[in-house]
């Protein structure tokens, strides 16, 4: 069994010293879980009113404040933290989750599927849909809207996920009922941490899930306020793909008959 925990948390727009003092009882809260999600653009918020007010509150991985919190956080107490962060490379924007563990930086996912004024300010994604071994099992990160898009669940599972990280900014409040359904879909766990509170005129649902990999709610926050839940999850759940003991959920699907999907 391993430990995770989400961390609901309510950024504010522009203020990123605030943002990581505001995180500080929170994580003191994950006691000794081995992996913690965060809310998508942790770091900086999410409503910008121009790309140059996202490029000013934008951070290089190589130099961030805000990556360094976390890493002393994971070195302190030896746990992993996946996290979404306002990322600059030279003078492009991306909307990007990092994986950091005890050690430092083990990865990044920059955001594929761009929601609505995102697409004037943030690059799309172009490293793909990586997995990552943090010790006890393999995750995967997607980030809020890339939910509307099953090949980005069906991708994870398929290399293995044991649990998909889903950073969130979720203004809707039915981003949260697909999430169920890809578990069962990809036999994964999955963990949404959602943000709660308004910028500007967008206001985010909260209502963060842990889902398990038959689609159980194994855990759901409230909507209107930061909240940190912590629970244990078996990843050999996630291992085990038969449906029943004739079918497996990844190995009886028809490739060879779904060539459609390349044309369209
Ligand atoms: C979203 O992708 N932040 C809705």
């Amino acid at each position: 069994m391993v430990k995770v925990s989400l961390i609901q948390s309510q950024p504010i727009l522009g203020e990123a010293e605030q943002n990581i003092q505001n995180l500080i009882p929170l994580l003191a809260q994950t006691e000794d879980s081995a992996l913690i999600v965060l809310p998508e653009l942790a770091n900086s918020g999410y409503n910008f009113t121009s790309r140059n007010q996202a490029m000013k509150l934008s951070e290089s991985i190589e130099d961030s404040r805000f990556i360094e919190f976390l890493h002393q956080h994971a070195r302190a107490s030896g746990c992993h933290i996946v996290a979404g962060m306002n990322e600059r490379e030279r003078d492009l924007l991306y909307n990007t989750a990092v994986l950091v563990g005890p050690d430092g930086i083990i990865g990044r996912y920059r955001k594929l599927h761009l929601f609505m004024n995102e697409k004037d300010i943030f690059e799309p994604g172009n490293r793909g849909l990586p997995v990552f071994d943090v010790g006890q099992m393999t995750v995967g990160i997607q980030i809020c809207f890339d939910y509307l898009f099953p090949e980005t669940w069906r991708i994870l599972g398929l290399k293995g996920a044991d649990l998909i990280c889903h950073p969130s900014n979720l203004v809707t409040p039915y981003g949260q009922k697909v999430v169920p359904m890809h578990s069962v879909v990809n036999g994964v766990y999955v963990i949404t941490a959602n943000r709660t509170g308004a910028d500007g005129d967008l206001k985010f649902s909260g209502g963060s899930i842990i889902t398990g990999t038959r689609g159980e709610v194994l855990a759901r926050a409230s909507e209107n306020k930061p909240e940190v839940i912590t629970i244990e999850i078996d990843p050999q759940k996630s291992r085990n793909k038969m449906i029943t003991e004739k079918n497996h959920a990844l190995n009886d699907r028809r490739p060879d008959q779904y060539l459609d999907i390349l044309e369209s």
